[in-house]
Order: structure tokens, then C-alpha cells, then sequence
């Protein structure tokens, strides 16, 4: 624990409003100045800001079509923005077929992948209260690779989070969540694909554990989704995922990634649109009457559903296509050249655009280091160590830069030039 007076000197505690409004002009160039520190939300020398660029003109549409709802208060869509509640309809209606949902499924737009894990979460408790009545103190099961929005939730809930042992591929390891799943298990959780290293998880396998324990099983396609679906008509060979396998319960998949929204906007879908009860929560013991919501978040912007439902319009299956098409090229152009470099190994088999490299022979960190310092910002895995890169549509034009860059730096590593001076990686500080 730090002392008050240390705390203070962070100073973040009382400070105070100005006296008097100050002229915006100044206030904006202000504003200016100080965002001069910070990267550029997106640049085709970063791999890293969770910021997705798919050209300028869909930025344009994102952009205008927020801007028009800037100021609606989503909370309140179904009393007032019936506007709002058809595109919401129209996105979870056309992502349900992108996921080969049957007819009964439904779905609900959340502000962000981490939403939809914790309501996916929420509503596989609520299920497993009726369905899993031996569960007296629930656990879920999470592959090495997911995402921490699992393990959060289970903290915020009081529930086991049980986080499975690295396997073999970078891929969840099937027999050990069978070994696993025991009376107080109510979730097992795969990614489609995870984040680290952008492999899918053996789905057809969890979901036959799911559907013999008679567990929830939620796909997390963050990233697969708007990627797969593409992917896959482009011929390319992608392992099964969604709803056309038997025992996945629901899925997430992310429109502010792949999707080009601006963020704010992620989907719940579920199988079984009976399983909504389980996800809505519905209060109304206070004096302003019946407030019954499928979402964690309260009020939040119309900005970014509008923008979902204007890019998908504009883009249509077409530009998707052409977008993933020349994404996964440059995937391939990546994978190739640093395999063609000496000592060099890439974990696992990316399907999307996530790539994750490092060497079992020098210090990979000391290559992502001598890169930053020719002016490429990558990010870090931990476990195993390595160059972590996530692609969109800006890095096409760069691949042979990257690689000669990338082919001179282990150079000078292996010469030992250079060493890492951080060690350890770090997601989101
Ligand atoms: C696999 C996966 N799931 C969920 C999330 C959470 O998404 P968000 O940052 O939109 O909350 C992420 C974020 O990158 C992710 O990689």
C-alpha cells in the first residue's frame, strides 16, 4: 500500500475544475498538444492499439454513420430509437447466418468482446441453476489461450475460474478439460480463434464433452468471425466453429474488430433463443418501474451500432470478402518470410490474422526490441516468449520492409549485439 502523500503526487486527486469555461479554440488546440504523445490509432508500423483499419472509405462510413447518433442514449432503444432496434436486429440476424445458426437462435449486441463474455458467462450460471443443479459451487473450464474476460467474470461472479495447462498446437487440450469437468463444472469455454497465437480451438471435440456432461459451451469468435465466414468461401481450409456443431451453446463475435465498426460493439448469440431468460436480468422493486436489460452496461452511445449496420451495409459480402482476401494474403506472405528465417519459429498455425513468432535458439525479445528501435511496434507473448503481430488492412504494403528489417535484426541478436533490456510482456498497460 502506498502512503496517501505518495498517492498524491500521482497527481490524480483533487484537482479542480476551472473557474471560469475557457474558449473552446483554446480548449481544442489544447487537446491537440497533448494527444501529440500518443501513437496514431492505427499505422501500418504498428501491430498493436486494438484498433482495425479497413481503408478509408469504410472509416468514412463508420464515422459519419456514428457521428448522426453520437448523442442517442442506446439504454433506451426500445422506448424511443426504433431505428436502433432494427439495426440491432439486422446485425445479430446476419451474423446468426454467418454462424449457421439454427431457426430458433437469437442474440443481443453488447458494448465490446469483454461484455459479451461476461453476459455469456452470467447466462450459462443462470442456465446451470436449473440444468446443473449439483454445481453447488460452479467452476468453468478455460483454455491456456482465452481471453482473461473469463477468469474476470468468474471473479466478479464468485465463480472457479479453472484455467487449463498449455498443450501441444497452442490449442486447447481435450482430454485435460475432460479430466477436468467434474459435479461443479457449468461452462467450458473454447476461442475461435484465441488471441495469443490466432489457432482455433478443437471445437468438435469440447463440444461433444459438452454435450455429454451436459455442459454450456461458448465459442468466443472475437476475432474468427468476421473472418472465417470469408475465409472460407475464398477456399481457404477453416476448422468447424460455430453453430453447425452440435454442443455449441453460444458464440461472441466482434464488430469493432474485423467487422470495421467503431467500438462499442460486440454480439451475444445464442443458440437457443429460450436461453435469453437466462441473460436478461429484470428488476422492478423501485419507484421507476420494470428495468429489464440483456446487457451489463447501462446507458452507452447509438454511435456504435450505427456504424456496424452502415459498414456491413456498405460493405457488403463483397467487401468483406476482398478485405479477408487480402489480409490472409498478407498473412501468407508473413508466415513464409519468417519462416524463412534462420532460427525463427512461428507458434502454432494461424488462421486469422494473428501471428505469434519466436526462437527456441536466441533471445526473441531482444529482436522485438532491435525492431521498435527501426520504428515497428509489435507486442509480446509471454508464455512461450515471442513477437506477437495482429494484421489488418494497412500492413499489405509493408510485409517486405517488415521482414528485411525483421531478417537484419535477428542478425545483429544472434551476433550479440543486442540484448533485451525488458523482459515479460505485457496485454493491455
Ligand atoms: C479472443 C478475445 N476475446 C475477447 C476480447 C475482448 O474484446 P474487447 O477488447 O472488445 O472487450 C478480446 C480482445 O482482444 C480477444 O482477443
Amino acid at each position: 500500500m502506498k502512503r496517501c502523500e505518495d498517492l498524491a503526487d500521482q497527481n490524480m486527486s483533487n484537482s479542480q475544475l476551472p473557474p471560469h469555461g475557457r474558449n473552446w479554440k483554446k480548449v481544442k488546440a489544447e487537446i491537440k498538444s497533448v494527444q501529440k504523445d500518443d501513437a496514431p490509432w492505427y499505422s501500418e508500423r504498428m501491430f498493436i492499439g486494438g484498433s482495425y483499419f479497413g481503408g478509408e472509405e469504410v472509416v468514412k462510413v463508420a464515422n459519419e454513420a456514428y457521428q448522426m447518433y453520437i448523442n442517442y442514449n442506446g439504454l433506451y432503444a426500445t422506448k424511443v430509437f426504433p431505428s436502433l432496434v432494427r439495426y440491432e436486429r439486422d446485425i445479430v440476424g446476419t451474423l446468426l447466418g454467418m454462424m449457421n445458426a439454427p431457426n430458433c437462435a437469437s442474440g443481443s449486441i453488447t458494448t465490446g468482446g469483454t461484455e459479451s463474455l461476461i453476459m455469456a458467462v452470467k447466462t450459462a450460471h443462470a442456465w446451470a441453476h436449473d440444468h446443473r443443479s449439483g454445481a453447488t459451487e460452479p467452476e468453468i473450464l478455460i483454455p491456456h489461450a482465452a481471453h482473461p474476460a473469463f477468469d474476470k467474470t468468474a471473479h466478479l461472479m464468485g465463480i472457479k475460474a479453472v484455467r487449463m495447462p498449455q498443450s501441444d498446437g497452442f490449442r486447447a487440450d481435450v482430454e485435460a478439460m475432460g479430466r477436468a469437468i467434474n459435479a461443479n463444472t457449468i461452462m467450458l469455454a473454447a476461442s475461435a480463434p484465441s488471441y495469443p497465437f490466432g489457432v482455433t480451438d478443437p471445437i468438435p471435440e469440447i463440444a461433444a464433452l459438452s454435450e455429454k456432461h451436459g455442459l454450456w459451451l461458448h465459442v468466443d469468435a472475437c476475432h474468427g468471425g468476421f473472418i472465417f465466414p470469408f475465409a472460407r468461401k475464398l477456399g481457404y481450409s477453416i476448422p468447424d466453429y460455430d453453430f453447425a456443431v452440435p454442443g455449441v451453446t453460444s458464440i461472441s463475435v466482434d464488430v469493432h474488430k474485423l467487422g470495421y465498426a467503431n467500438k462499442g460493439v460486440s454480439t451475444l448469440l445464442l443458440r437457443d433463443a429460450n436461453l435469453e431468460t437466462y441473460q436478461r436480468y429484470t428488476f422492478d422493486a423501485w419507484p421507476s418501474g420494470t428495468y429489464s436489460t440483456q446487457n451489463l452496461m447501462g446507458s452507452r452511445s447509438g454511435g456504435g451500432l450505427a456504424s456496424a449496420w452502415a459498414v456491413l451495409n456498405y460493405l457488403g459480402e463483397e467487401g468483406y470478402l476482398e478485405r479477408v482476401g487480402e489480409i490472409l494474403d498478407t498473412r501468407e506472405r508473413f508466415l513464409a518470410g519468417i519462416r524463412r528465417i534462420d532460427g525463427l519459429e512461428i507458434w502454432g498455425e494461424p488462421q486469422a490474422y494473428l501471428i505469434a513468432f519466436g526462437s527456441n535458439v536466441f533471445d526473441i525479445f531482444a529482436v522485438d526490441e532491435g525492431m521498435a528501435e527501426r520504428g515497428w511496434m509489435g507486442s509480446r507473448l509471454q508464455d512461450p516468449p515471442a513477437i506477437h503481430l495482429f494484421l489488418d488492412l494497412s500492413h499489405s504494403a509493408i510485409v517486405d520492409e517488415y521482414l528485411h528489417d525483421l531478417a537484419e535484426v535477428v542478425r545483429v541478436v544472434k551476433s550479440g549485439e543486442i540484448q533485451s533490456r525488458e523482459k515479460g510482456a505485457s496485454y493491455s498497460r
